[in-house]
Formats: structure tokens, sequence, C-alpha cells
């Protein structure tokens, strides 16, 4: 596929191709200049003396990007940890649970905390309904003027509801820039900045995501950049026929890295009827409920498997004199070495029944690692979709359902939609 990747690079990096005017990610970590990142570690520091809670409210683009990085670098026990003056991040505005946000605001009455609200349009319906809750809330709890001081805005540079308020509200504002897409923004403030609130090196990560920039500008070799072999791999097993790509880890923490990568590629990739199905799945635990139909089932799936290559714990399997539960052999064997195996084992058994797997080793999970594997993704999306012919900056789909919730809630503007969805009801 050399050829046909050379083609689409020139497109992408040239920025000549489909959906052109959101190109701006391309070029995001080497404009994120000292002085938006000293902002935003200052902006961290303040939040971070204040608040042992921080809200992140957003939907897909808006909170995916935040989430993927603090759930992978954090310790999965955080919140029992005395050890760490970190505030627990924790989400709203994705759901419209009644529950969860009734017990989140229960929660919020016993817990000094702050709020940072992202959406670039303002109007989405479930950060809107969550900003709305919470900022009752937290002016109830601490008057109107330290609430403000305690609610940050990341939004569009010039228009929209939350632009708005915000401004009227007198809220520490950062922007979205213009031209990057919500899939492509977690390099924005939308993701640096809960990240660097959460205690993790927003620096390393940029740096990490540079790294990676380069080696996938400077040239369209499959040998040498890895975005495009990834891309053009991915995209010769759609052609033979495959229909979902499951994106695999071994490791728990990078669960939400993976629903990260889902909205990147299923929202850039899922259009005129074309793309991969993008799917994930978190081995070993998922092999003892996906693993059957991954290796028996319909055959068109191939996996993209994600190994850390170095834990940051040491642990073996003790030995056990009685040995009842017959795992002597395993004894002195590190829980990584059992792990790694089970990855070998896994990739034979499916490769054997036909899925195909791709292998991406990251040597360590860390700020500088999941910076170049953000920039890997991102670029390899964006090849990807110029190789199907698509515009992988778009995500007009995505207002097809938003806009139906607005006529079946009655959202003034919204009256014809209304009458034709309710003919359809009646209809069907
Ligand atoms: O990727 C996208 O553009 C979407 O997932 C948006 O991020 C999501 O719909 C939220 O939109 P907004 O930021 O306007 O609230």
């Amino acid at each position: 596929m050399q050829d046909e990747v050379d083609i689409s690079h020139s497109l992408l990096v040239e920025k000549a191709g489909k959906g052109n005017r959101f190109l701006g990610w391309i070029d995001l970590p080497l404009k994120t200049d000292e002085t938006l990142i000293s902002e935003i570690e200052t902006d961290a520091k303040f939040i971070r003396e204040k608040a042992e809670i921080v809200i992140v409210i957003g939907i897909g683009g808006s909170y995916l990007g935040s989430r993927a990085i603090i759930e992978a670098l954090i310790s999965p026990f955080s919140a029992f940890r005395d050890d760490t003056k970190n505030p627990v991040v924790i989400y709203a505005g994705h759901n419209l649970s009644q529950d969860y946000h009734a017990e989140l605001l229960q929660l919020l009455d016993k817990k000094e905390y702050a709020i940072v609200v992202v959406s670039r349009s303002g109007t989405t319906t479930e950060p809107a309904i969550a900003f709305r809750l919470l900022k009752n809330h937290i002016e109830k709890k601490y008057g109107i003027e330290e609430a403000a001081r305690r609610i940050l805005a990341i939004t569009d540079s010039s228009k929209g509801a939350l632009k708005s308020l915000a401004v009227k509200n007198g809220y520490k504002i950062y922007v979205i820039p213009d031209g990057v897409a919500g899939q492509y923004s977690v390099l924005t403030p939308v993701g640096l900045l809960p990240v660097a609130i959460a205690g993790y090196d927003i620096r390393k990560l940029i740096s990490g995501a540079n790294e990676m920039r380069k080696a996938c500008i400077e040239t369209s070799s499959l040998a040498d950049n890895p975005a495009a072999c990834y891309a053009a791999i991915r995209n010769s097993l759609y052609r033979l026929g495959s229909q979902v790509e499951i994106l695999v880890n071994y490791e728990p923490s990078l669960h939400y890295f993976t629903e990260w990568w889902k909205q990147l590629f299923g929202e850039s990739d899922g259009k005129e009827n074309e793309g991969l199905f993008p799917a994930g799945a978190d081995f070993t635990t998922d092999l003892h409920s996906m693993g059957q139909y991954i290796q028996e089932g319909q055959r068109m799936l191939f996996e993209t498997v994600i190994h850390v290559q170095k834990p940051k714990h040491l642990l073996s399997v003790p030995l056990d004199e009685a040995d009842l539960d017959g795992i002597n052999y395993l004894a002195g064997k590190t829980l990584h070495e059992v792990n790694h195996m089970a990855a070998l084992a896994t990739t034979l058994a499916h490769t054997s029944g036909e899925v195909p797997c791709l292998d991406i080793l990251l040597p360590v999970l860390d700020e500088q690692s999941l910076g170049e594997m953000i920039y890997f993704f991102e670029f390899a999306c964006g090849l990807s979709g110029y190789l199907t012919g698509i515009n992988p900056f778009n995500q007009a789909g995505v207002e097809v359902y938003q806009n139906n919730l607005f006529a079946l809630l009655g959202k003034p503007g919204f009256e014809n939609e209304t009458e034709a969805l309710r003919e359809r009801i009646d209809e069907e």
C-alpha cells in the first residue's frame, strides 16, 4: 500500500485533503507554548490546593482524553490511599442517569471540590444539565464569588452557550482551538488541564507527542513511520473483509484509553457506510467472556494489542508448601511474566483461529509514552480515513440523535422536528 499511503500522507501533512479545516491537531504538540503550559500548571496548582475532588464535566471528546490519561497513570486504589495529595478526579455530564448525578451531589455535600466544565458548544444536553446541577450546588455551598473561582471552563474561542455563561460569571476560560475536532482535542486544554490537576506531567505528555509527530510527519515510508504502517495494515485487513478491530490491553489501567481510542476511530472512520467498527477488550478479563466469540464466532475480526513491557512494581507468585492449588510450578515467576505468557498464548490461539493480531509495544506506561501513543493513533486515524476516502475530521452523525433529543424534549426552534418525530412514533 506504499503508493496509496504516500498520497494520503502528503494530503495530511500538506493539509490538502478532506476536512482540512480540522487539521489543527497535527501541529498541536509543537505549538503548545510555554505560556499556555505555565498557565495550566498555575491554575492546576490553585485548584489542587482548594479541592479534594475535581469534577470534569463533559462528554465524548470533551472528557474521554483526560480520563484515558488519568486512569492510565493513577493507582487503581488511589481513593483509598492517604499518601497522595492529588485531588480525586471524577466525571459528570457523560450520561443522563438521575441516580448517578443525585449520588454525586450527595457526595459533594461533604467534600471540598472544584469543577472543570468542558463543552465547545455549551448546548450538549448531558454536560449542560450536569453543569446546571453542579453550578447550583457549588454556588449554594461556597457563595457565588468563591464558586466562580472554583469553576474553570474550556470552550470555544468566540461563541456558544458555555462561552457566554463563563464570561458573564467571570470564570477562568481556556479555549478549545479552532480547527481541532472533539475526538482530536486531548492535547489541548481539554485534556491537559484535568491531567495537570490530577498531578501528572503535561510537559512529558507533550514531549512524547512531539517525538511521535516527528516520526509521523517526516516520512510516509511504511518501514519508518509506525502510524503509516498501522494505518496500512488496518486498511488492508478492512479491504480483505475484516469488519471489527478490537483494541486489546493486558493492563486494566488502559480501559479508558481504549474508550478514547473507540471514540477517535468511531467518530472519524464510521461514515458513508464505511469503516471498521472499533471495539475494545480488557484481557485477560474478557478472555473469559468475549474469548469464545473471538476464537470461534464470525470471522470478521482482528486485534490490535497494546503490550506494556515494564511494570511499575515487582510482584512474584509465592511458594506454598502444601501446594493445594497446584500452582507451585509458577512460584518465583513474576505476575508480569505470567501476563506476558497469557498474551502470547492468546495471540497463538487467536491467529490459529484466523484472527490477525497486531502488536504495539509500549516500553513503560508513563506520560511520555502515552503522549507518543496518542499522537500515533491520531495520525494513523487521519491517514486511515484518507485511505478509505472519507473525511475523518467531522462527526455530523452524532448530531442526528442530539437533534432528535432536542425535538423530543421540546427545545424551542425544533417544533417541526418534534411533529415529524411524533408522527413517526405513532406510525411505527
Ligand atoms: O468529538 C466530538 O466532537 C464529540 O464527541 C463532542 O466532543 C461531544 O459531542 C461534546 O460536544 P461539546 O464539546 O460541544 O459539548
